[in-house]
């Protein structure tokens, strides 16, 4: 059955295999709930400005409301032959209320509707996405405060470096996610320009009030130039591109995460709920949800590539490459909202192991810095103290011995500017608390920085 609705100008049916290629209804119908809003909002516009009779926008929108429950209870058989989510809401609402359904397409064009469907539907999981991502960081909020004071070595290299309380540590992560944030606010504001009535390319011939159906969808603004309208992406790239920075951030929390939670580091038990076993090697627990959340980031780095190839030579205004624009969106729209909910019900259950964390950081000469900042104080150049530092450390390798396990007479042997009051220094609370300004691992500044947070969340 040859029921294509611009039959009038083909002689002959598309080829079979032409029209499964062509079609896009597999995936874009993800979008019939924008599409029957924008739709809805179209002819609301048209009856007002007299294109359509009350009566006739009345029937268009009673059965756009009765697709849309057939659609919702899975009454609804989409139709490759039909192409696309377009046009299968057309055709059905043709069936159902005859032809006034023909009328619902006047002074509009798939291509106004598709770009304004995708934006609806990208503005949608912009605030679910945001919603995610709020819940993670007043996760991250909860777990700093309560944690604010737990010790632990700070890295660089990986290689020990100075005391950091596990509190800053995840203040990190939030300040990483909090630049995410702005990020997808900023997205938000693009996404939100309204296509419809650029038509086809050029506009439309019917005096329609774009003004109104921006007003009706919630747009902050049209498009301001119809063949602009029609063609930009810009704002599903931009999305991927947050979206992969975002991906990357929590691929980098993800590392840790499994490096933590391995027997070597011991820093991190990651309850049970969030791993799986082996199914060979009984002892096994993997740290799987952060391990695929690292994976995961990779797609969405492809997404954005994707995108950025897909839109690199079009020409003005749309040509039916953008039909590919929806599958990376999509994907990438999952993709990050998956990985900010796992991350999101994770973060508040990690249980940190105090004493191994601690402890990893009296074993890696952390202090050292400390004690050579105290030797500056008495009066030794910074450049003299580190050497003496060293030379300590040297002999803490040679012995096995920490800085703060060695004995007033054996540090004076570097140093006979050393005295009791060493000792105030060479722990590793004084070293934290000791870095007290804004910015800084201090107890103090990180219960500073999640209320100065919480302010601005
Ligand atoms: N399915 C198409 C897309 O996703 C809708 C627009 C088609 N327009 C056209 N002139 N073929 O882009």
């Amino acid at each position: 059955k040859q029921n294509k609705l611009w039959g009038g100008r083909f002689s002959e049916s598309v080829d079979q295999f032409v029209q499964e290629f062509t079609a896009s209804v597999s995936f874009d119908q993800r979008m019939y709930a924008q599409d029957i809003r924008g739709s809805i909002a179209h002819a609301t516009m048209l009856a007002e400005v007299g294109v359509l009779t009350n009566a006739e926008r009345d029937a268009i929108i009673d059965g756009l409301g009765a697709i849309k429950q057939d659609i919702e209870q899975g009454n609804f058989e989409w139709s490759v032959a039909l192409e696309d989510v377009h046009m299968n809401i057309e055709a059905r609402l043709t069936d159902r209320i005859g032809i006034t359904g023909k009328k619902l397409h006047t002074g509009r064009s798939r291509n106004d509707q598709v770009a304004t469907d995708i934006r609806l539907w990208l503005r949608d999981h912009i605030d679910l996405i945001d919603a995610e991502l709020l819940r993670l960081m007043q996760g991250l909020l909860g777990l700093a405060e309560r944690e604010a004071a737990t010790i632990m070595p700070g890295f660089t290299h990986l290689q020990t470096a100075q005391p950091v309380t596990f509190g800053h540590h995840l203040l990190a992560w939030f300040e990483m996610l909090r630049r995410d944030r702005e990020r997808l606010a900023d997205c938000r504001r693009r996404v939100n320009r309204m296509p419809l009535g650029s038509a086809a390319l050029a506009g439309t011939t019917y005096p329609i009030n774009r003004e109104r159906t921006r007003e009706l969808l919630g747009f902050d603004e049209v498009c301001y130039n119809s063949l602009d309208g029609v063609s930009d992406r810009d704002f599903a790239i931009e999305f991927c591109a947050l979206a992969a920075l975002c991906m990357t951030h929590l691929s980098r929390m993800s590392e840790e995460l499994v490096l933590w939670t391995s027997a070597q580091f011991q820093f991190i038990n990651l309850p049970d709920r969030f791993c799986t076993g082996s199914s060979i090697m009984p002892q096994k627990k993997n740290p799987d949800v952060p391990e695929l959340v690292r994976g995961k980031t990779g797609r969405v780095n492809g997404h954005l590539i994707a995108l950025l190839t897909l839109m690199k030579s079009q020409p003005l205004a749309y040509n039916k490459d953008n039909q590919e624009d929806k599958e990376p969106l999509f994907d990438a729209v999952d993709t990050l909202h998956g990985s900010l909910r796992a991350f999101a019900d994770m973060v508040p259950a990690l249980e940190p192991n105090r004493e191994v964390m601690r402890e990893a950081a009296r074993r890696g000469f952390a202090t050292a810095t400390d004690l050579a900042d105290y030797l500056v104080r008495k009066g030794i150049a910074f450049r003299d103290a580190h050497e003496i530092v060293g030379k300590a450390v040297a002999y803490g390798v040679a012995e096995k011995k920490d800085l703060s396990d060695m004995s007033i007479t054996e540090l004076r042997t570097f140093s006979d500017q050393i005295d009791e009051d060493v000792f105030d220094v060479l722990t590793l609370e004084g070293s934290v608390s000791a870095r007290n300004h804004i910015g800084g691992t201090a107890p103090e500044q990180v219960r500073d920085a999640v209320a100065r947070a919480r302010g601005q969340l």
